[in-house]
């Protein structure tokens, strides 16, 4: 099962989630209120960018707007309204809003 960490930050505390069916990063972070900012949530302004320290290859690759878009935020990490959890897959994955 994958297990979601979001490191801590002045909007919350860290929190564990675990996600035994993958799913959208996004949904996941408003059901159990993860640190994590959002503002548009369709790949555009870069609010929900995170650094991925642990866990990349349980997350979905980039889907064509999230691959637009990171580059121009530097090239790295993800965006939080479009990462997917990989359905079926073990380990940790450890998420850090790159914006607090
Ligand atoms: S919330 Fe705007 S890019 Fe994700």
């Amino acid at each position: 099962m994958a297990t979601l960490v979001f490191v801590a930050n002045r909007f919350g505390a860290e929190k564990r989630i675990d996600v035994p069916e993958g799913g959208e990063v996004v949904d996941i972070c408003d059901h159990y209120f993860a640190p994590i900012p959002f503002s548009c949530r369709s790949a555009s302004c870069g609010t929900c960018q995170v650094e991925v320290l642990e866990g990349e290859d349980l997350l979905e690759p980039p889907n064509a707007e999230e691959a637009d878009l990171i580059p121009l935020l530097g090239g790295k990490g993800r965006l939080a309204c479009q990462a997917r959890v990989r359905p079926n897959v073990e380990g940790v994955i450890k998420l850090k809003s790159v914006l607090v």
